[in-house]
């Protein structure tokens, strides 16, 4: 990956040796590369560019404001799903005339604090929701943009943890009621029906379920506008996925063949919501090995970087690529099976429970204490779903822009475990 190169045998992050930022500000170590993201709103900026979308970067992927100015400076948009979410895109000065608010359960004060600040439109999800957003604008004497989500009843193929465009997700409205839904808006002068909103799962590793929700979008869209509405936006969420083993991920250019013809054909603007492709490859994890120890036969290699930080693999059995910072063997390109002069280590952190892992059964060069780890792809889902879990403080997160090293986040402190407790 051209943001983290091993260079004379070291990693790198851009023009920083990862080694010399470990020992300036400790591990574990959240280290991000700015053109990196950068490159990649460029890449979905230009492949969508001939139906001019309107990008809304997926907050809950990664939300340290650090992160969410670099996307701000990029001219996105966002996608929030709570009132927390909003007030991070307000601090971060995020333009909120951009910001699409998605979840199943908006509390009226969210729903209050997303129009106060003249949000670009609700994604709504049920019947109930759409009642509580026209009350509280009624009472603030405003109308409510609003697209209807629609549960397209498409497998995108996903984890079963993160999938959410099939029948039976609690996510959406399922397609029989939307134009019951939507007639209902109609007749409702607080609310606005701007157009419809898709998101099929994260990660999607194919076109095909876009394309099929682009037919779809079209079908509604054209149904709804006989209905007498006039909308004129398609939001199909986000979930474009990402290479976390090899070259798995497919450039935004393939999405974009199969979404810009759909959106054009309906006539449409286009929303998408981006969050693991923008952020997912920006970031590696650095760790350091606390001790080594062979027991029932096995090696493990235990580390700083615990599942308090990274969840991912013990929630999800998510992989992610490890290896050495100055590896005794250069990291192969894959780096699954065997790897000659490696031997099958299993990666631990020093969580009490065995789910704390990020490899297992890998094939690692060796390791000894003291020695660095990278854990790569760690940029989306990493820091946001990071906790305190057995009270350990959240780590340090730096931006590294060529040369430059910005800290976005300082590590926390054991007084900042305790701060909010009163008694
Ligand atoms: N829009 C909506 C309505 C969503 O629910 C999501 C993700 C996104 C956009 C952004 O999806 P992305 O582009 O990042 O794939 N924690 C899991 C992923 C959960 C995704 C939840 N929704 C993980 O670590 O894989």
């Amino acid at each position: 990956m051209q943001s983290f190169p091993y260079r004379d045998g070291e990693l790198y992050c851009e023009n920083v040796p990862m080694a010399k930022l470990a020992e300036q500000y400790g591990t574990p170590l959240w280290v991000y590369s700015k053109s990196f993201i950068l490159g990649q709103l460029k890449q979905i900026q230009t492949a969508f560019a001939e139906v001019d979308p309107v990008i809304c970067y997926s907050v809950k992927a990664n939300s340290t404001l650090g992160i969410l100015r670099v996307i701000r400076d990029a001219g996105c948009g966002f996608d929030v799903v709570s009132g927390g979410e909003l007030y991070r895109v307000k601090a971060a000065g995020g333009d909120t005339s951009k910001v699409v608010f998605a979840g199943v359960g908006k509390t009226d004060e969210e729903i209050r604090f997303a129009l106060e600040n003249d949000i670009l439109m609700f994604d709504v999800e049920s019947e109930q929701e759409l009642d509580a957003i026209a009350a509280v604008a009624d009472s603030m004497g405003k109308v409510a943009r609003v697209v209807l989500r629609l549960n397209p009843d498409i497998d995108a193929k996903t984890h079963a943890k993160t999938t959410t465009g099939k029948k039976g997700n609690k996510f959406g409205m399922d397609i029989e009621r939307f134009r019951e839904l939507a007639a209902k808006v109609l007749r409702d002068k607080r609310l606005a029906l701007k157009g419809i909103h898709m998101h099929l799962g994260s990660p999607i590793l194919t076109t095909g379920p876009y394309a099929a929700a682009g037919q779809k979008a079209i079908e509604v869209v054209e149904a709804l506008r006989l209905d007498g509405h006039d909308i004129n936006w398609i939001n199909l969420g986000g979930g474009f996925g990402i290479s976390y083993r090899g070259n798995e991920g497919l450039p935004a250019s393939a999405y974009a063949e199969v979404i810009v013809p759909a959106v054009q054909q309906a006539k449409c603007r286009l929303a998408l919501e981006p969050g693991r492709f923008v952020v997912g490859n920006s970031c590696v994890l650095v760790s350091k090995v606390v001790y080594t120890k062979r027991e029932g036969g096995k090696l493990f290699v235990i580390q700083d970087a615990a599942m308090n930080d990274l969840i991912r693999p013990a929630m999800y059995d998510s992989f992610h690529r490890v290896w050495p910072v100055r590896p005794a063997t250069p990291m192969p390109e894959n780096v699954e099976g065997e790897i000659v002069g490696c031997e099958k280590t299993d990666l631990v952190g020093p969580v009490c429970e065995s789910s704390d892992y990020f490899a297992k059964d890998r094939y690692l060069p060796k390791m000894q204490r003291g020695d660095l780890v990278a854990t790569f792809s760690a940029g989306a889902y990493g820091t946001a779903m990071s906790s305190n879990y057995n009270s350990r403080p959240r780590a340090t997160e730096v931006l590294v822009d060529g040369s430059t090293v910005t800290v976005i986040r300082r590590r926390e402190t054991y007084a900042d475990l305790v701060a909010h407790e009163l008694s």
